[in-house]
């Protein structure tokens, strides 16, 4: 018999007929009822047993996530918690899993860290597979949201010879002998020689090379993996992520502002019309995981009345100057238990991002008009010769989920830019160029899909929302 997949036995049940489903046992009680899933739906259907009919050899083999084929009638449940079952005529195992063999995934609530280590095995868990189904969906949403506005989408390069952020901390791309590299006659290596006859990385944004397009096409976006060889062991760095960076053509921006907050609210949006049975198997699981926290350390709202709100509020928009004012008058500044300095011209940490979103504003905030000291080289100096016109969407429970800014289109400043941070000029003659024939105002941003992914689901380790996170010291699976 042909295989239906659970979801369609569940959405579209044809009573008192034989059906036949396969997938993983998620749960087996009393020798008599199992629940199982097929990836297909958040769901479990429910099988039910006859042991005294069946083969012991089958039986026990019938165990936490072996996999099964399984035939018999679909009938309308006697039970409470489900609508309908199959009782099952015939019973095929066509993957064991034995704890005997060493299986070490099981039934009780195991660490996140522990499900780390065991990645191979981590998305047949509920909390898991909601979250990759949920990370499947925030992408589609991303080209839909998109797709349907006008934009492109730009395949931007991931070997590069250029340091988009000016940040340092690239992984280099060569073939050279790395235990016996050519060397130059000064001594150092002889990048020439590499495979691209220059010296190469990995991309960690597509914003240049999208900047060109988006100075030909008018509107579009990238999507793909960036690469940062930060050495941040925290929550919510990666060393491989994904990043979505739309750039558009005579935006400024209060444009830019506007579309950072209808995408991120379009993206929540989605997720919660269309995979609401995910959100809420999450949001329970969200709550569990506060409740074994001290109370002031909980959130303030569970995960879906979080989304909601964020949805339906408009996003604050403060400068940067405002928010260094609001974190100097802040209670934790004036009982000094903010771990970092205070003061205008500082980089905002994250305890400073935090008080401004969670404590004092309790929504999302866009601080704009940052020092151009600590941004980009590439963003647009404002009129008081101090400030750039950047900005950074800041989330409750993650802090900065985008960065971005209007672009510097002036030739001569962005070329003094440049020289002052010490950039090669030669290496970005290109990107010179686009501001000397045909240049327009544009602005865009970079929306680090991880961390959208993160406050969606509720998980509080952005290594739970990729399947294989990259982190400093683990590239394992
Ligand atoms: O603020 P960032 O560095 O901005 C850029 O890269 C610009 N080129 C974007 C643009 O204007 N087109 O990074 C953008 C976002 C951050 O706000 C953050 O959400 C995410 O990318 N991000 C990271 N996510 C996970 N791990 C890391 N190591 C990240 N670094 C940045
Ligand atoms: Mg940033």
């Amino acid at each position: 018999m042909r295989r239906t997949e659970i979801a369609k036995v569940l959405a579209q049940p044809v009573l008192n007929e034989s059906v036949t489903v396969m997938g993983w046992v998620r749960a087996f009680r009393g020798n008599r009822f199992i629940a199982l899933n097929d990836g297909s739906t958040p769901h479990t259907l429910q099988i039910v047993l006859d042991a005294e009919k069946m083969d012991e050899s089958i039986l026990k083999k019938i165990k936490f996530h072996a996999c099964l084929s399984i035939t018999g009638q679909l009938v309308a449940s006697q039970g409470a918690g489900q609508a309908v079952e199959v009782l099952a005529e015939n019973v095929e195992i066509l993957g064991e899993c034995n704890p005997e063999d060493g299986y070490m995934m099981q039934p009780k609530v195991q660490t996140m860290e522990f499900l780390r280590t065991n990645a191979h095995f981590r998305m047949r868990t509920n909390t898991f597979s909601s979250v990759f189904r949920l990370r499947h969906a925030v992408a589609f949403a991303v080209h839909k949201f998109y797709n349907d506005r006008g934009f492109y989408y730009m395949h931007t390069p991931i070997i590069t010879g250029s340091d988009a952020e000016g940040a340092g901390e690239m992984f280099h791309v060569t073939t050279l002998d790395v235990n016996n590299p050519p060397l130059t006659e000064e001594g150092s290596v002889d990048f020439g020689q590499d495979f691209f006859g220059k010296a190469t990385n990995l991309t960690v944004s597509g914003q240049l090379q999208g900047e060109i397009a988006a100075l030909a096409l008018g509107k579009i976006y990238t999507f793909g993996p960036t690469f940062r060889a930060e050495n941040s062991n925290t929550p919510r760095h990666l060393a491989e992520f994904w990043m979505i960076e739309p750039e558009v053509a005579f935006n400024d921006i209060y444009d830019n502002m506007d579309l950072a907050e209808e995408f991120t609210k379009y993206l929540i949006n989605y997720c919660l019309e269309n995979h609401l049975a995910d959100l809420e198997l999450l949001d329970k699981r969200l709550a569990e995981e506060q409740n074994a926290l001290p109370k002031d350390k909980r959130r303030a709202m569970g995960l879906i009345e979080q989304l909601r709100f964020v949805v339906d509020n408009a996003f604050e928009r403060i400068t940067y100057t405002e928010a260094v004012e609001i974190l100097m008058k802040s209670k934790p500044y004036k009982e000094k238990k903010f771990e970092f300095p205070v003061e205008w011209g500082i980089d905002l940490q994250s305890e400073h991002e935090r008080y401004l979103v969670e404590k004092e504003f309790k929504k999302p905030v866009i601080v704009r008009n940052y020092p151009k000291e600590i941004k980009a080289f590439y963003m647009r100096l404002n009129d008081d010769d101090k400030t750039v016109a950047a900005m950074d969407v800041l989330f409750p429970g993650i802090g900065e989920v985008i960065g971005g800014s209007q672009r510097e289109d002036r030739h001569d400043l962005l070329l003094e830019r440049v020289k002052a941070v010490g950039i090669p000029e030669e290496e970005l003659w290109w990107y010179l160029q686009l501001r000397q024939f045909g240049g327009a105002p544009h602005a865009g941003f970079g929306l680090g899909f991880e961390r959208m992914v993160q406050f969606i689901t509720g998980m509080s380790n952005i290594r739970d929302v990729i399947p294989f996170p990259r982190t400093p010291g683990n590239a394992e699976f």
